[in-house]
């Protein structure tokens, strides 16, 4: 049996600017998704989706291509992409996939997992793929999820430790001083499909505005970078603030978040923002 783990992420700055180029931090989580891979004797591809309780059996190539639920089409195109690549054949195995991130909460669970199943996959046919190759294959399978993603939270839950992220390019920070962060579940589930789309709108409508507040998220990302190297939380939390007053101009925050960033500034923190697409999902704070 062959296992594969890849983390989950959160995003310190700079989402959803970073779908347009500009540029965004992010940091891998100790919190793991799972892809288990084993030889079965049937001449199938079992695939077990562990959080979902649900179990899919396809008999052939062809069944993989036509039979696959619509729900789970993210895994269907992981897969056809191994194969349609790489020649391989998927049959004779049972792939599980399973996740410690809750689903919807804006810490890479679609993508973590989409990364475990292509590590696994690459692994267990010795396809000797990089991680630039299991990054993009991860990317097809979050384009069905987002839409329209960045490649952030691939490229972190493939590469892990802590980035920055322009234009499918991303740097690894080395060296930043320890922090401790919060995360607070709004304990609202969100589709990062619909907060994205209701920016592209705004976009649309009012496309002078949303650019220069796209403009300003960029500044302080590219502040932070500085800041975090330095180490200086203070100065951090102010810069996550900004995130935060930026993000709710772009309408991707509501009440909840709101909440959650009041009461954690009242009790002593020095910075509060939604983390991931907004409209619920989490909030970290510093
Ligand atoms: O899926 P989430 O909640 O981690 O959000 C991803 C970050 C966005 O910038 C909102 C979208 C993207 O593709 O970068």
């Amino acid at each position: 049996m062959l296992k594969v783990i890849a983390p989950g992420k959160c995003i310190l700055f700079g989402e959803h600017s970073v779908v347009y180029g500009y540029p965004a931090i992010a940091m891998a989580l100790g919190i793991n998704s799972t892809c288990k891979i084993k030889r079965i004797s049937h001449n199938q591809l079992r695939l077990h989706l562990k959080d979902y309780d649900r179990t899919f059996n396809f008999s052939s190539i062809r069944e993989i291509r036509s039979k696959f639920p619509q729900e789970f089409k993210n895994f269907q195109v992981g897969f056809l992409s191994v194969i349609d690549r790489y020649g391989i054949d998927v049959l004779g195995m049972e792939v599980q996939i399973s996740s410690d991130l809750f689903m919807g909460g804006g810490l890479g669970s679609s993508a973590s997992t989409a990364v475990a199943l292509m590590g696994g996959l690459g692994s267990f046919f010795d396809l000797d793929l990089d991680k630039a190759q299991i990054s993009d294959l991860a990317y097809n399978m979050e384009k069905i999820v987002h839409g329209n993603p960045s490649g952030i939270d691939n490229t972190i839950c493939t590469n892990g430790n802590i980035l920055i992220y322009q234009n499918k390019q991303f740097q690894t920070l080395e060296n930043i001083p320890h922090s401790n962060f919060l995360i607070t579940y709004t304990n609202m589930d969100h589709s990062t499909k619909v907060a994205v789309e209701k920016v592209a709108n705004l976009k649309q409508q009012r496309p002078e505005y949303v650019n220069k507040i796209f403009r300003t998220i960029g500044k302080v990302t590219d502040k932070a970078e500085k800041v975090l190297k330095r180490g200086n939380i203070a100065k951090l939390g102010d810069l996550m603030n900004k995130n935060q007053e930026l993000l709710t101009k772009l309408g991707v925050s509501n009440r909840q978040i709101k909440k959650i960033n009041k009461i954690s500034l009242k009790n002593g923190l020095y910075g509060s923002k939604l983390t991931g697409a907004g409209l619920g999902g989490c909030v970290i704070g510093i």
